[in-house]
């Protein structure tokens, strides 16, 4: 039977740091508001150079070191972004040709915060099926792009950054299991209701959120699909060493946490210093505790993402 399995993690954050401080002194808000409502203190935002293929090329890079492996190696990309680089092509293949090779499998998915949960499961279905081997599954976001920055309810709330793992064929799980959801009559609570036609802007192109609705929906799923997916791997929760949910804020990671029994020591929690990323969160997270040597080979690692769609899901893996 082939299973996939990580064999490499890598990200990359834009250099240029943005504080609640920063933000205070051009918005009516403050550093302790920011830190006491979402556990923010700082994030990172992309020069107006960087896109989000960029963000994703370093990440790819160091997620290939990591693995011993090769760009030629890889014959599977798949982005999660909702700040493509253009409309089309795809960020991937742009990602692809970055990379100097070409030929393999490259494409987006669109799932919002959920983008690399949902790309980590389908990167894991087509390696089980037997028709690819080593993918490149990216989470790369530019949300500082998409945000009004003169609006303090949204504007705090996000950052750049990418994260990327090397997924390879295995004769032992890696991943175990996964779940993915979504709920599309929640469209209206969260989302960025703008397209381009005939050459203007039609609706709008900035993130709107009604952040009450979105905190509760978030902790319910977040609690739902980490029970469904340790049922799906045959696991205990008790089981899992690391949590590491999306990063949206840390009231949300502590209420899951708490909802699953799991000590406080167990939950990874990046968004602190990285704000909220998107589709980057996860595997920004996850790269930061392996390089730290606190995610070991062999530990038990529960990915989950919520996120606009509304959309949710869960992956189980052994490192
Ligand atoms: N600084 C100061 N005051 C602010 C700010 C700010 N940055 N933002 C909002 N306020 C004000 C509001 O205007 C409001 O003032 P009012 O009472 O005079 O009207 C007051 O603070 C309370 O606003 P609420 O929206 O009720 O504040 P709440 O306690 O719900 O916190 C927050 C807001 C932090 C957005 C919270 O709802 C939240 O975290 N929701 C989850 C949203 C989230 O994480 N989204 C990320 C994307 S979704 C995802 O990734 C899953």
């Amino acid at each position: 039977m082939i299973f996939s399995r990580i064999a490499g993690t890598g990200s990359y954050l834009p250099p240029r740091v943005v504080t609640n401080d920063e933000l205070a002194r051009r918005l009516e808000t403050s550093d302790e508001w920011i830190r006491e409502r979402t556990g923010i203190r700082q994030r990172h935002v992309a020069d107006e150079s960087q896109a989000s293929s960029e963000l994703a090329l370093e990440a790819s890079r160091r997620a290939l070191d990591a693995a011993g492996m090769k760009a030629a190696d890889i014959d599977l990309i798949i982005v999660a972004t909702s700040t493509p680089d253009y409309i089309f092509p795809s960020t991937a293949c742009l990602l692809q040709a970055k990379l100097g090779v070409k030929g393999g499998a490259a494409f987006d998915v669109q799932a919002v915060c959920s983008g690399f949960i949902y790309g980590l499961a389908t990167a894991d279905a087509f390696i089980r099926a037997g028709t690819h081997k080593r993918a490149l599954v990216i989470g790369a976001e530019v949300f500082s792009r998409i945000l009004d920055w003169n609006d303090r309810a949204t504007a705090v709330l996000f950052g750049d950054g990418a994260g990327a793992v090397v997924l390879a064929a295995a004769g032992q799980p890696g991943v175990h299991a996964s779940v993915l959801h979504a709920d599309g009559s929640q469209v209206g609570i969260l989302s960025v209701p703008g397209n381009v036609s005939g050459g203007r802007i039609v609706g709008s192109p900035f993130l709107q959120m009604q952040g009450k609705e979105v905190f509760k929906l978030a902790v319910k799923v977040l609690d739902e699909s980490a029970r469904e997916v340790a049922a799906a791997a045959g696991m205990k929760i008790e089981e899992v060493d690391w949590l590491i949910p999306h990063q949206a804020n840390v009231r949300i990671l502590e209420a899951t946490a708490k909802r699953m029994g799991l000590p406080r020591e167990r939950l990874v929690v990046t968004v602190d210093h990285h704000a909220n990323t998107s589709a980057a969160s996860v595997p920004l997270a996850l790269d930061e505790y392996v390089r730290a040597g606190k995610i070991k080979a062999g530990h038990k690692v529960m990915l989950q993402g919520v996120g606009g769609g509304f959309t949710w899901g869960a992956s189980l893996v052994t490192m």
